[in-house]
């Protein structure tokens, strides 16, 4: 299959509105906790990504019935009780996202079952999950040797446990969480900084009792959840590429209606208003315990700026778009603690130093960072390493820079947003040049 794309500079800036997936953090659990909760559980705008649908999968093959009319699925939950033993190994694809919660879920399930996902999932760490959850006394052995997928889950009786993550990880914390629920007592789990907290936000939707200590949450164990309608607000992950496309390109005025505002996650905002992006955030509503909002862009110039840890946390999928954003920005933008993009689909700040250097830019690779040098895009060739978000971010530069651009690695763009190419050309006109 060729799956190589070329991107030729925009024909006109953004104008119009992006229709966008829903949120994929909060998509992932809502089938989650809907699978485990009693009762038919509505979610409206579920994301038809590729991880999403690793989730959907995984849950049918534990025998938990779901239809898909649209982007509304329905799921009847049988309580805990109603998972059962699978028959093959569960799928997680591409999604650090799945297994990791799974991990935690599966380890107080009375059966054994094995994860395992594709050649990137396989890569990445799993120590982060395993360690408090053997804690729990749970028993997850890594057929992949050092803590990596395939993993054998037997499970079996927990118990709640204080757990000190060291990373700042939703999934960590949720995989705790979705632990601590079935175990016998209480589990605290608390991070360095808080990650996004949408299964905090959700599980007292379902029926669950938790509490949040500035950046602590505590459960107890033994909780049974009852289903729940989940309405799911647009992807901000996925909105961040069209944002930064249209801050980028002249002409743009781009409209982004039912976004996720979640706090824990809008430092994407933060970093391009701090850049000189004007972006100006209407109608804002709560849908779900979530916050949501329109967000109106329009194209402007860009000046360099530092991001420190606490602001890459509430970015952390979004430092591809702002990287490539920095690069057509005046003067120099530093990228430090950013050390997590190594162990995502790809290691992110080696793709982007790679493909920033190979359209003219000037950048240097820190350990956790990146040093990125405002200039002009040329055309080159680019490799994504099959990773959504890099290959999202080079298309994006591609539009804003002055030669086309060959992108390797185009199609995993569905892992996370199926229309990503179809919504660029219905907003830059049908004569720009995009796979
Ligand atoms: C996610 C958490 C983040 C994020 C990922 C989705 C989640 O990962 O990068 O895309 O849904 O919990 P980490 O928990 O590894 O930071």
């Amino acid at each position: 299959m060729n799956d190589t794309g070329i991107i030729g500079p925009a024909s006109s800036g953004l104008r119009g509105e992006i229709i966008l997936p829903g949120d994929k953090s909060i998509s992932h659990r809502a089938v989650m906790f809907s699978a485990i909760a009693q009762g038919v559980s509505r979610i409206r705008n579920f994301s038809g990504g590729g991880d999403n649908r690793s989730t959907m999968r995984v849950f049918q093959a534990l025998g938990v019935e779901m239809t898909q009319t649209g982007t509304e699925v329905l799921v009847t939950g049988r309580g805990w009780g109603g998972l059962c033993p699978p028959q093959a190994t569960l799928d997680c694809g591409n999604s650090g996202t799945t297994m990791r919660l799974l991990s935690g879920l599966l380890a107080g399930r009375p059966f054994v079952s094995r994860l395992d996902g594709d050649a990137s999932l396989r890569s990445r760490p799993m120590a982060r999950v395993i360690t408090p959850l053997r804690e729990m006394e749970a028993d997850i052995v890594s057929e992949g040797g050092e803590h990596r997928a395939p993993l054998r889950i037997s499970g079996h009786a927990l118990h709640g446990i204080p757990y000190r993550s060291q990373v700042a990880s939703a999934q960590v914390k949720s995989a705790i969480l979705l632990a601590g629920l079935q175990a016998e007592g209480r589990t605290t789990v608390s991070e360095p900084i808080r990650s996004r907290d949408h299964t905090e936000r959700m599980l007292p939707a379902f029926g669950a009792t938790l509490t949040v200590n500035d950046l602590e949450v505590t459960i107890a164990g033994g909780q049974e959840l009852q289903a729940c309608d989940v309405e799911v607000p647009g992807d901000l992950s996925s909105a961040a590429f069209f944002i930064g496309a249209a801050l980028m390109i002249p002409g743009s005025e781009l409209y982004v209606r039912g976004v996720g505002l979640n706090p824990t996650r809008t430092g994407v905002l933060d970093i391009f208003r701090a850049m000189g992006g004007t972006i100006t955030v209407l109608n804002e509503r709560e849908v779900c315990g979530e916050p949501v909002g329109d967000v109106l862009v329009r194209s402007g110039s860009l000046v360099g700026v530092e991001l420190d840890e606490a602001l890459v946390v509430r970015a952390i999928d979004e430092i591809p778009i702002v990287a490539i954003a920095a690069a057509v920005a005046r003067g120099v933008t530093t990228i430090r603690g950013a050390r997590e993009l190594r162990v995502k689909e790809s290691d992110r700040l080696q793709a982007l130093a790679l493909g920033l250097a190979a359209l003219g830019i000037q950048v240097s690779e820190l350990p956790d960072g990146l040093i990125i040098e405002g200039g002009t895009f040329q055309a080159g060739r680019v490799q994504s390493f099959d990773d959504h978000r890099i290959a999202m971010a080079f298309t994006i530069a591609g539009l804003a820079g002055t030669g086309e651009i060959v992108l390797e690695g185009v199609s995993c763009v569905d892992i996370s947003f199926p229309g990503f190419y179809k919504g660029l050309r219905d907003l830059t006109g049908p004569i720009t040049k995009l796979p």
